[in-house]
């Protein structure tokens, strides 16, 4: 428990100005879903100083919720209940330690903002290609603990794909050592892998190297209209096929999304007259000689003769590309605007996206009448899925139906062989559905590992996994 004893202690520990209350930004989320608790912030400037501190948490057992940049959508970094909880945020944490543009590697401190991190990438010639909505407070430990996808995972790969070595400090205090910038490590269990997507409860992660990659000489981004998500996925292949390695984003977006930006965004420039029902933004980075605007219209020209689009617009300057990608990126704050009564994150075998929208709408029906904003990263099978009220009402209206929608699409889900978290992590939303749709034997080994390295479960209490006692 945090008693005037134990704070004493750890004030004694360290710096004095490492502690303080925290203010109520540290106890919200996004969504709104959940308010936090927490006694005490705690704010480091040192991994010794995030070791000492989780040593005098775990002799005490003090759980501790770590804490990046707080954008996670599943309350990952929110303790709303349990023993009070020292918050232990990164954010001082924030150097970019080195980078070798040469090996294609950066070493940043947990508590870097990913746009930060990017721009540093570009100062030394290179891309860090992790792009998401929230790249402007995201910080690169929340990222990797989680495992965030974004918009380039089609072409880059997920958080995970992009570390090469992390520093993480045990629950007990220990620091592990693991900065390594190699491409090839076999030397047993891989524990980099394992702290990745843990959510904060199997370790403190204080740094990360990373992986860069070339800069693209020539970016290019169109909006193509789609008859329907069958087409949308035929298009990618076709785009695949010729274009190959370029396509760094593909993403789907519907005409519910455009309306909710009609609806409360009105200053937001719509591309066309009246929304389409589908259409998809393709992003391409192409290497140097050659055109990406050239490609973009033989794409068009080869998809519109298949029957596969019927409008489209290129982006012909920055400022158009800029635009296009704004109003992808809006989506999820048109949602917020709206208020959904369930927002679903998930993902499906790719080719079973169109089936996978064919079936839940229908199942959907059965239960109410709602309006739904399906859009995602097509190129990945991964769909945000959110359920809204008519016009007219709230989600305050549904609040009892808001269990039989969850379970009617993570159901549909489970059944195409799907995941019911896609890219936002499981954190305190998703326990239930985990412990539901989960392999029993994977949990059993989840549950092995987090009472070896946590055996007093300090670490993020609820998250993930259910808090045992
Ligand atoms: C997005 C977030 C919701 O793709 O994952 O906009
Ligand atoms: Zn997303």
């Amino acid at each position: 428990m945090i008693d005037e004893a134990f704070v004493a202690r750890l004030n004694a520990a360290l710096p004095h100005d490492t502690l303080s209350k925290p203010g109520p930004g540290y106890l919200e989320e996004p969504r709104g879903r959940y308010v936090g608790r927490g006694g005490v912030l705690a704010r480091p400037r040192s991994t010794d100083q995030v070791a000492t501190i989780l040593r005098l948490c775990n002799e005490a057992r003090v759980p501790v919720v770590p804490y990046g940049g707080g954008t996670g959508l599943v309350g990952g970094q929110i303790a709303p209940d349990g023993p009070t909880p020292v918050i232990l945020s990164l954010e001082r944490m924030a150097a970019i330690r080195a980078i070798a543009p040469q090996e294609n590697v950066l070493i940043a401190e947990a508590g870097a903002v990913l746009a930060d991190v990017q721009a540093a990438a570009e100062g030394a010639g290179r891309l860090f290609p992790l792009s998401l909505g929230s790249e402007g407070s995201a910080r690169i430990g929340g990222l990797l603990a989680t495992n965030a996808g974004g918009v380039n995972v089609l072409r880059y790969g997920n958080a995970r794909d992009l570390c090469l070595g992390l520093e993480v400090v045990l629950a007990d205090g220990r620091i592990w050592h693991g900065l390594k910038r190699l491409r090839k490590d076999n030397t047993g269990y891989d524990l980099r892998n394992l702290i990745i997507g843990s959510e904060g409860t199997l370790g403190v992660i204080t740094a990360a190297s990373l992986r860069l990659y070339p800069q693209t000489a020539g970016q290019g981004t169109a909006l193509m209209v789609v008859p329907d998500p069958q087409a949308a996925l035929d298009l990618l292949a076709l785009a695949q096929d010729r274009i190959g390695e370029g396509i760094s984003a593909f993403e789907l977006i519907s005409r519910q999304g455009l309306e909710f930006q009609i609806e409360k965004m009105p200053e937001l420039r719509q591309p066309f007259a009246t929304p389409p029902a589908w259409m998809v933004l393709i992003d391409l980075g192409l290497p140097l000689g050659l055109d990406p605007g050239t490609a973009l219209e033989t794409l068009f020209e080869t998809a519109s003769d298949a029957g596969l689009v019927s409008d489209g617009l290129i982006a012909r300057s920055e400022a158009q590309r800029s635009h296009f990608w704004h109003l992808r990126e809006a989506l999820p704050e048109a949602n917020r605007l709206i208020g959904a009564i369930v927002s679903h994150d998930l993902s499906v075998p790719v080719g079973k996206v169109p089936e996978f929208i064919a079936r839940a709408g229908p199942a959907l029906a059965r239960i109410g009448r709602y309006r739904i904003n399906c859009f995602g990263h097509l190129g990945d099978g991964n769909l945000h899925y959110n359920v809204f009220p008519m016009l007219g009402r709230t989600r305050a209206d549904h609040e009892a139906e808001r269990d039989a929608i969850k379970t009617c699409i993570h159901d549909l889900v489970h059944a195409l062989d799907g995941s019911v978290s896609a890219e936002h992590g499981i954190g305190r939303l998703k326990v239930a559905d985990l412990e539901r749709y989960g392999d029993p034997v994977k949990l059993g080994v989840m549950r092995a590992i987090k009472s070896a390295l946590d055996p007093r479960g300090i670490l993020n209490p609820g998250a993930v996994l259910r808090s045992q006692g």
